[in-house]
């Protein structure tokens, strides 16, 4: 049954990708994409692409940590495939240890000799500590990402926040816990620069008021040895569009007497699950998700209607921020973002909150990147929750079986907006129409970001039609080009994913385009997700 959908969805495809080859002969473009090159937006952060992982179900112990003894091929313990894969997207930064995790945990657990280190009960599974602050580092420096700590906030004090830095930090000569990372393996410091203080601490990291947790942050902040290395902590912000809470902690931070400079805070954590997805509304939260893999035309817009509201809850806390912070210091970090569905898709029933990755969710995690270039100036650090197993994830495993989702070729595809300066892209395409519970609703028929690296262009594009492509005539303004590659991830199933039987169901097509001078055709299939790399002349 898999096998024909595959050849039904590769033939859609090189269909699709014979028509871009007519459409260069067309005449008239139903969609249009205006690229202005001198107009930069901001240069996109690399650890706008990076990654979220927790203590949590199946992220971490087994995939992640498969333990140096284990059969399954493993660099000191971590899962060869997930260092590869990550190494081949360049992922550039890594969120650890949650989540809700993180408060509950005590860093000091998960040091020194493996075999004495304690297990605990633990926040969402028993902790057996195996995977603590060294192997955190050793996973890092294996796949070239930056480490972020999130701190302990609800449960550890701020002396124990100052010892985790000092571990992480301090030259061996001077202090005993340097001394203790170098048993560890590490003689030289990690110099961990991104601390975030606490994780959502309006719910499970303390159920605080943002002037109690404005308290809490002042106290973990003010004058913290960083031992050499710049200290960027992150603040908690909202979770989706709790607005007041960025009001009441910017009122109680920044403003009266003891105001603190918000040049000491490097980040606004913001977080927005795609999860309210019920047909109607409810006020419970379980039946108000939706189902990763059944799902019709309705489900799969609410996705990115859902999701999109990120943009919207961006610009309000900017603009909240800005009042306090006029000069911008402080950036957005959006660190737990994705679609988050129902249980009963994971790959085991040992994976809490894992499930499965269709072509909808790439759709939604490559509108949210675009929307974070298209803010490339706000944007300090973006973190797809979560890595692997868990929500929506860029890999699924279950002991020696692996396999990347189409979140992956996402990821993939967008590397080189990493760096690139943003520049502004105007899009304008027919609306998507359709019925929401029987009513009509619409929906923007094309989006996506431009950036630009020397002479490379990179345009990414998302069209959300099930059913329809879309011609596109691109102009470049200020600009010419002499050649035009496609990548493309789509399917004809809206619902098609990768599974350990056919791990290669859903993949990216590379294309090259016949194109020179200021504008180039180019036909988008539908429920597509594309990069178009233009070089100019
Ligand atoms: O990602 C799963 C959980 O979602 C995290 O632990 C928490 O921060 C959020 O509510």
């Amino acid at each position: 049954m898999q096998r024909r959908t595959l050849l039904k969805g590769a033939v859609a495809l090189s269909a699709s990708l014979a028509l871009n080859r007519k459409a260069l002969f067309a005449t008239a473009a139903d969609s249009r994409i205006e690229v202005l090159l001198d107009e930069p937006l901001g240069t996109i952060s690399p650890a706008v692409y990076g990654h979220f992982t927790e203590m949590l179900g199946a992220v971490v112990y087994d995939g992640i940590w498969v333990g140096e003894n284990s059969k399954i091929p493993n660099t000191g313990g971590i899962r060869k495939t997930v260092i590869e894969k990550l190494r081949q997207i360049k992922a550039p930064m890594v969120r650890w240890p949650g989540g809700c995790f993180a408060d509950s945990y005590d860093w000091t657990d998960g040091i020194g000799v493996p075999a004495k280190r304690p297990e605990r009960g633990g926040f969402w599974r028993g902790e057996p500590n195996a995977f603590g602050t060294p192997e955190f580092m050793r996973f890092c420096r294996l796949t070239g990402a930056e480490p972020y700590f999130a701190a302990n906030v609800r449960s550890l004090s701020p002396l124990a926040f100052d010892h985790w830095i000092e571990y992480c930090n301090a030259p061996v000569e001077k202090s005993s816990l340097g001394r203790m990372r170098a048993d560890d393996g590490s003689r030289d410091p990690y110099n961990v620069k991104y601390w975030g203080i606490g994780n959502e601490a309006w719910g499970c990291g303390g159920n605080l008021t943002p002037a109690e947790y404005s308290e809490e942050f002042r106290k973990f902040t003010t004058w913290t040895p960083g031992y050499g290395a710049p200290l960027n902590f992150i603040a908690v912000g909202p979770g989706s569009d709790d607005l007041d809470w960025t009001e009441q902690f910017c009122l109680s931070t920044f403003a009266g007497k003891r105001a603190i400079n918000p040049k000491t805070v490097y980040g606004w954590s913001i977080h927005h699950y795609t999860w309210d997805l019920a047909r109607g509304k409810t006020h419970d939260w379980d039946a108000a998700k939706g189902d990763a893999l059944q799902f019709d035309q309705q489900d799969w817009y609410e996705v990115f209607r859902e999701g999109g509201k990120i943009e919207k809850i961006m610009l309000s806390n900017w603009d909240v921020l800005g009042q306090y912070d006029p000069g911008h210091h402080i950036k957005l970090v959006v660190d737990e973002y994705g679609t988050w569905y129902k249980p009963g898709s994971e790959v085991d029933s040992s994976h809490s909150l894992g499930q499965q990755i269709t072509l909808r969710d790439a759709l939604l995690t490559a509108q949210t990147l675009d929307i974070f270039n298209r803010h490339a100036e706000k944007m300090g650090i973006g973190a797809c929750a979560q890595l692997i197993n868990c929500l929506n994830s860029l890999f699924l495993s279950y002991e020696d079986k692996f396999i990347v989702t189409p979140n992956f070729f996402v990821f993939d595809i967008y590397q080189s907006h990493q760096g690139a300066t943003a520049v502004r892209a105007e899009f304008s395409a027919p609306q998507v129409n359709y019925q929401r519970d029987s009513h009509p609703a619409t929906f923007w028929g094309l989006n996506g970001s431009a950036s630009l690296k020397d002479k490379t262009l990179t345009l990414t594009v998302v069209n959300p039609h099930t059913t329809e492509n879309r011609e596109a005539e691109i102009a470049l303004r200020g600009g010419s080009l002499s050649s035009v590659e496609a990548v493309v991830l789509t399917n004809s199933d809206i619902h098609a994913h990768n599974t350990f039987d056919h791990p290669e169901f859903v993949s990216a097509v590379t294309q090259k385009i016949p194109a020179s001078g200021a504008t180039v055709r180019y036909t988008f299939a539908p429920a597509s997700v594309t990069k178009l790399s233009i070089t100019l002349s």
